[in-house]
């Protein structure tokens, strides 16, 4: 019976962990949903599953690895969240953008006025120079690496992301690297090496070393904005990439 309990607890596990805490459902194949209805213990421990579990077919049902959707199809999901007041501002939701087999993943903050107007991360000042590091200094295009930020709306005024924000918007980022799977992640400044490390430290403490997200090795550098200001710091931010580019080549291990 033990046993039996143990493997309802990591089923119930696998499904929390598949549902979209926006939406708080998962969809389940019939028979998962009767047999989960026959465990009343098991039930009373999903708050999220709604009464009428609807029906998917098999393929849909999820595994251990998450939803089993597509980078496409969840970029349709991303387009129709409600699920922060960002939704009302913006012109359209800014998913991501580049090689979705990329090898390398940045990930910034937040949409600005120009990437709100154009769907597109990075297309504004902030994104000229994150081109150029890529272009001129990793000799890359920018077609070859993948792009996206924390959040998928534009705050108003491009003011910092709230915590609430952060949250409601952190599973779709979560979900986009798991499909991708890169070789390693950049984080672009604070918001995004403060999301994915969840950590409070400053971006200056975590850069210079390599991090861990889930496996993949990770590391932090300065915002494109923040570099646009504090041109000085164009520096370290320089040795950051030359780490990614040695791991990205095999030359280094991360
Ligand atoms: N700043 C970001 O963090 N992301 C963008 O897409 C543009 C500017
Ligand atoms: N603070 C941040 O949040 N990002 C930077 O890039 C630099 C300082």
């Amino acid at each position: 019976m033990d046993s039996i309990d143990g493997l309802m607890d990591e089923i119930v596990a696998l499904v929390k962990g598949a549902a979209h805490p926006a939406r708080g459902t998962v969809s389940l194949s019939p028979e998962v949903a009767a047999a989960l209805e026959r465990c009343p213990s098991t039930v009373s421990t999903v708050p999220a599953a709604p009464p009428t579990v609807p029906a998917a077919p098999r393929e849909e049902v999820v595994d251990a690895g998450g939803s089993g959707r597509s980078l496409e199809e969840l970029a349709e999901v991303v387009a129709q969240c409600k699920a922060c007041e960002l939704c009302n501002g913006r012109t359209q939701t800014v998913f991501g953008s580049g090689n979705p087999h990329a090898d390398l993943v940045f990930v910034g903050e937040a949409p600005g006025e120009q990437e709100d107007l154009q769907g597109l991360p990075f297309v504004g000042r902030s994104g000229d120079l994150l081109t150029d590091i890529i272009e001129k200094g990793m000799k890359l295009r920018r077609d070859d690496v993948y792009i996206c930020n924390v959040i998928k709306c534009r705050p108003p005024d491009n003011r910092d992301p709230q915590s609430g924000e952060k949250s409601a918007c952190e599973p779709y980022l979560l979900e986009q690297l798991d499909l991708i799977q890169p070789k390693v992640i950049c984080a672009l400044g604070g918001h995004a090496a403060k999301t994915l490390l969840n950590t409070d430290e400053s971006t200056g403490r975590l850069r210079g070393r390599w991090h861990s997200y889930h496996g993949t090795p990770l590391r932090v550098t300065y915002h494109p904005a923040y570099l646009l200001r504090s041109p000085g710091e164009k520096k370290k931010t320089w040795a950051d990439i030359q780490e990614i580019i040695k791991v990205l080549r095999g030359e280094a291990a991360p």
